[in-house]
């Protein structure tokens, strides 16, 4: 038997890169994942991959009509909620001289209103406890990068919202926890670079500064998702999991 076995999971996200994969492991540990992304096509991919026990829901998770729109589909569908990954993410490379007010309100929209937002809205259904996961990155605390001022801030403000979160969801029955990957093989990496000329000059680069020589996977991902979203972690609450092969560490 799975160790998700009767659970209901929401993934945002879910239809590429480490929520597909995390939706992928939920699945076959029993849970019914619903996915959500903004485009059709790479949903209803996502949804053959998957196979079974999974919906999709199209939509963006700064857009709080569309937020609505997926936890009621969730109620009709369940009825109930038992873990929330919040994993959709966005990130652009922008200098300080080149921010603009449209780039902040993007990355923030999506990856801390997005995360919050998606929170609150999800904790309605989350009736018998569960598990919250946030999908944050080592870039929020424990690295820099110049040119991802916003995107680190975007996911440090979401570390900072999980520690706020933690006695209130407790009373609830629920932990809140951040997973914090570094490089991982998925579209995001590969799309933040100008051209696939850059981006492999970026894969090395990440190769050579990780002490384990390599970018994660996303399955490795995901396999930390699952953990902190089941009971493997029932007493961790509020912590950050590194997933980086040390990156962030040393
Ligand atoms: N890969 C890395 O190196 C890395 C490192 C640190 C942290 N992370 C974090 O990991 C998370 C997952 O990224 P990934 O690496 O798996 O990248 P990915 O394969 O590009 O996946 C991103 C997912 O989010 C969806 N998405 C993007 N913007 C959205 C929005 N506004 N509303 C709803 N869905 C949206 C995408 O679908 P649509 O585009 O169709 O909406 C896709 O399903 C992100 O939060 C990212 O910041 C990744």
């Amino acid at each position: 038997m799975g160790k998700l076995e009767g659970k209901v999971a929401v993934i945002t996200g879910g239809s590429t890169g480490i929520g597909l994969a995390t939706a992928r492991r939920f699945v076959a540990e029993g849970a019914y994942v619903f996915i959500t992304g903004r485009t059709r096509e790479t949903l209803d991919q996502a949804c053959a991959e998957i196979g079974r026990n999974v919906t999709a829901v199209q939509g963006d998770v700064a857009n709080m009509s569309d937020l609505d729109q997926l936890y009621e589909t969730v109620r009709a569908e369940k009825g109930v909620l038992d873990i929330l990954f919040a994993n959709a993410g966005a990130v652009k490379h922008v200098r300080i001289d080149a921010i603009t007010e449209e780039h902040y309100d993007q990355i923030m929209g999506v990856n801390l209103k997005g995360v919050i937002f998606g929170v609150q809205k999800a904790l309605p259904l989350m009736t018998r406890g569960g598990a919250i996961v946030v999908n944050a990155s080592i870039v929020g605390i424990a690295k820099s990068i110049p040119s991802l001022g916003i995107y680190s801030a975007s996911k440090a403000g979401a570390r900072g919202f999980i520690r706020a979160m933690v006695p209130d969801l407790s009373a609830r029955g629920i932990r809140i926890n951040a997973l914090s990957p570094g490089s991982t093989e998925t579209p995001i990496f590969e799309n933040q670079f100008p051209s696939h000329e850059a981006a492999e000059m970026a894969r090395e680069a990440a190769n050579a500064l990780t002490p384990l020589k390599r970018i994660g996977t996303p399955d490795e991902l995901a396999n930390a998702a699952f953990f902190l979203a089941s009971d493997e972690s029932s007493y961790i609450t509020g912590i950050d999991l590194h997933v980086d092969g040390g990156m962030g560490q040393v």
